[in-house]
């Protein structure tokens, strides 16, 4: 992708990527154009604004829970969502988790050492990190956690939602959380699920299906992206040997290697989608109502106007204002968790295993639509 997306940038940066009727979806590929994009009013994320209603009966639940998710709202709902979980996921919260992320995987880092061979990097540290922190910070018991990844998967690599496994694996997941929502009222604990219990029986601060869609999308983006900045991060530091001895060396680019992990092979490849809300002359294309529009993250992090040596993985960099978390109002929520996680996990990998190295020259990108990531990452550390 990354060739193609050059040479967008270099020829038609606004690109009309298909025409399906009278609307078009545009690709955006250049990064001041990406920002000022996800910065705009005029581009919104309901898109039922632009339908024709042809029933004016209520969506069933599966249709609200993915219509409500904070993700895919506009103000004032957004605004409204995101405040409720804010408190949860500010810097100085977050930074109080540093000990029990140190924990886990000191735990996992020992479990990996009593096997013999190939490791799989990625099923064995980088899925199991993330998901078992965000478990605990929601209230659900980590221990399910391969049932969260597989409904995670097949939400994600739907096409849409009408496909079967989509709506079993996401009745699923609703039916599972109903339950753990009952457990909770009867017992409320000092976690995420029960005060956003609170809120909604205190009325007028959300609704079932919010809760339904909050949790949903805490779980999925609390732990999809995380594996893969980690797995992303080690790749590129294998890719690149002399700059996986430079981090050895001096463990203090860690937090720099990460921010350059998120910006060469940034886990989210495009913003999810905007519509335009109505005709918008945007750098010399005309945008009308009603259109799609994906800005590549993936692209402006290696647009050769803002970034020195683009195409090149530097750890050392020190000027890096890469958008990998987004930008604007849905700005990524989790982003100080993620770069927490993101720092322990290396830090602690590279100190457990001085001799870490690639296993396996080809490892396996997965095929998800918005997300960049590797399904499989064979290392030997012995
Ligand atoms: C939003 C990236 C980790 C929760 C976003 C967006 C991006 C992003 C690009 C904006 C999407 C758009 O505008 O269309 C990432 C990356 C991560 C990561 C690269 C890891 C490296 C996390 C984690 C959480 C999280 C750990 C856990 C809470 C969210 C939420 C939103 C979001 C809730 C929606 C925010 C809103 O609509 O206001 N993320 N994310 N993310 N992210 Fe993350």
């Amino acid at each position: 992708a990354y060739p193609f997306y050059k040479q967008l940038r270099s020829l038609d940066p606004i690109f009309p990527m298909s025409q399906t009727g009278e609307q078009t979806s545009w690709i955006v590929t250049k990064y001041d154009h990406v920002k000022e994009l996800l910065k705009s009013k005029s581009f919104i994320k309901d898109q039922s604004k632009f339908m024709e209603h042809s029933s004016s009966e209520e969506p069933d639940l599966i249709t609200s829970v993915f219509q409500n998710m904070m993700l895919d709202v506009d103000p004032p709902d957004h605004t409204r969502l995101r405040k409720l979980v804010q408190p949860y996921f500010n810097p100085k919260k977050i930074k109080e988790l540093e000990p029990r992320i140190s924990e886990i995987a000191d735990q996992l880092l020992a479990d990996i050492s009593r096997k013999e061979g190939a490791i799989d990097l990625i099923e064995d540290f980088a899925f199991p990190l993330p998901i078992i922190v965000i478990s605990e910070l929601l209230g659900v018991p980590a221990e399910d956690r391969n049932k969260f990844r597989k409904w995670s998967q097949t939400i994600l690599s739907a096409a849409d939602n009408l496909e079967a496994d989509f709506i079993h694996d996401t009745e699923d997941f609703l039916t599972y959380l109903k339950k753990l929502f009952d457990e909770r009222k009867e017992n409320p604990q000092e976690d995420l699920i029960s005060s956003l219990l609170q809120a909604e029986e205190e009325g007028d601060q959300l609704n079932r299906e919010e809760l339904y869609s909050m949790i949903v999308l805490l779980i999925i983006a609390g732990h999809e992206t995380t594996v893969n900045l980690i797995g992303n991060t080690m790749l590129a530091l294998f890719e690149h040997p002399e700059q996986l001895e430079k981090l050895q060396a001096d463990l203090t680019f860690t937090d720099s290697a990460i921010e350059e992990g998120l910006r060469f092979y940034s886990p989210v490849d495009f913003s999810t989608a905007r519509w335009a809300e109505e005709d918008v002359d945007f750098h010399g294309r005309t945008i009308r109502r009603g259109d799609l529009v994906l800005a590549s993250l993936s692209s402006a992090n290696r647009d050769e106007d803002k970034f020195e040596n683009a195409e090149t993985f530097d750890i050392t960099r020190s000027q890096n204002p890469h958008i990998a978390f987004g930008y604007g109002i849905h700005f990524c929520l989790g982003a100080p968790l993620a770069r927490l996680e993101g720092n322990v996990a290396i830090k602690k990998l590279l100190t457990t295993f001085p001799d870490i190295r690639l296993y396996d020259s080809h490892p396996r990108w997965q095929h998800v639509f918005l997300l960049r990531g590797l399904s499989e990452l064979k290392v030997a550390v012995g």
